[in-house]
């Protein structure tokens, strides 16, 4: 071979080899099709059982696999609990404890996995496979979930505040903290469609009935009818009980556009939701999602996708957790 023709055949995979990086780092949909066949049904089948039991865990998982990404990457390392060589892992965060729910879930799955394929399916994707179980069981919203993340070994609390962003955010703020995930503007107003179901305690948004500025106290962007409503479940301070309300009360336990209708009727209940429809940058999307509930629906299967190839551990980075909340 001349030295020409060696040039070009390194050249070109070179090529090859940034391209398929650029492909979320290989992840694969059916991964675990010859290792673990029953891998999705076992994972779709405790799912399944768990919000006929309880519709609220839905939203948990769904909620779960968006901290499991935007902290770390999707590695599992939400679900990894605090240890005395680790005192505070990510899940005890107070963005994740005592809120975040669904973990016996996951690793009633992972048992079951463990049962059936030993050390084979990770965590992360479990997560993955729920959250998609779970769209699909409360809001008819299926896809096909790219898999082959391993599990990190990673947990640390104070890396969640510095990747989740408060509900107190800005879309300004959102767009930016999205962005920085690799996740457009839209695709941020897409998921944040996921608060069409589950329940947000008082504290999360308290300061918009009684507190807002030094000016006025209620967050003259709130329907003043839904003010009141969320008063009675919600006491003013200095009561210390916190109390939770649905995201969305029109459809609570639906995942479907309904929540960006409650957005332009001024009843987004965090002020991250609010504020999408408060911003000029944002407002037309929140328009159109309440518009077209079937193009919502195929923009949030995308976009979950998306989310779930946020900074994945493949190959023979990270490991297979024999149990989800306890590193190997
Ligand atoms: C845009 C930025 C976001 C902020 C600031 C935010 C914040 C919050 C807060 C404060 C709660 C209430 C937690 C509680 O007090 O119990 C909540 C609940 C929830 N969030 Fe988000 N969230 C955001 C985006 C997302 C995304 C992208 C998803 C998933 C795709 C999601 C899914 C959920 C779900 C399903 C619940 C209800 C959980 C339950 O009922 O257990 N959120 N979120
Ligand atoms: C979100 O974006 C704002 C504006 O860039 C930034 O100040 C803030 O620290 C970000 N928060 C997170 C959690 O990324
Ligand atoms: C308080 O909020 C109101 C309504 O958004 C606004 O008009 C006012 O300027 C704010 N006051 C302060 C002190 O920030």
């Amino acid at each position: 071979m001349d030295n020409t023709s060696m040039l070009q055949m390194v050249s070109s995979l070179v090529l090859i080899l940034s391209v398929s990086s650029l492909a979320s780092a290989s992840l694969k949909v059916g991964f675990y099709s010859s290792t673990c066949p029953s891998a999705e049904e076992i994972v779709r089948s405790t799912v399944n059982k768990a919000i006929s039991d309880n519709a609220g865990i839905a939203a948990g998982l769904i909620r779960m696999h968006f901290h499991d990404c935007f902290v770390r990457g999707c590695d599992g390392s939400v679900l990894l609990a605090s240890t005395p060589g680790n005192p505070v892992a990510e899940r005890d965060h107070f963005a994740n404890n005592p809120s975040l729910r669904g973990f016996e879930v996951i690793e009633e799955a992972k048992t079951q996995l463990e049962a059936a394929c030993p050390q084979t399916v990770s965590c992360a994707d479990i997560l993955a496979f729920a959250a998609r179980d779970s769209a699909l069981k409360v809001g008819g919203i299926n896809y096909d979930v790219p898999s082959g993340r391993r599990d990190g070994r990673i947990s640390i609390a104070d890396e969640v505040p510095r990747n989740l962003p408060a509900p107190t955010s800005s879309a300004h703020e959102l767009v930016s903290n999205f962005s920085r995930k690799g996740l457009s503007a839209d695709e941020m107003v897409t998921l944040s469609g996921a608060h069409s179901i589950g329940v947000s305690h008082c504290s999360a948004f308290s300061k918009r009935l009684y507190s807002f500025n030094d000016t006025v106290t209620q967050d003259p962007s709130m329907d003043s009818s839904y003010a009141e409503t969320l008063k009675s479940n919600c006491p003013a301070p200095p009561s210390t009980t916190d109390s939770t309300v649905s995201l969305d009360p029109s459809t609570p336990i639906r995942l479907d556009n309904k929540y960006y209708e409650g957005l332009i009727n001024h009843r987004g209940l965090l002020t991250s939701d609010q504020t999408l429809y408060t911003s000029q940058t944002t407002r037309e999307m929140v328009q159109s999602n309440a518009n077209n509930g079937a193009s919502w629906a195929e923009k949030f299967a995308k976009a979950m996708v998306q989310m779930g190839s946020i900074e994945v551990l493949t190959g023979s980075d990270g490991e297979i957790r024999r149990r989800c909340s306890l590193v190997n």
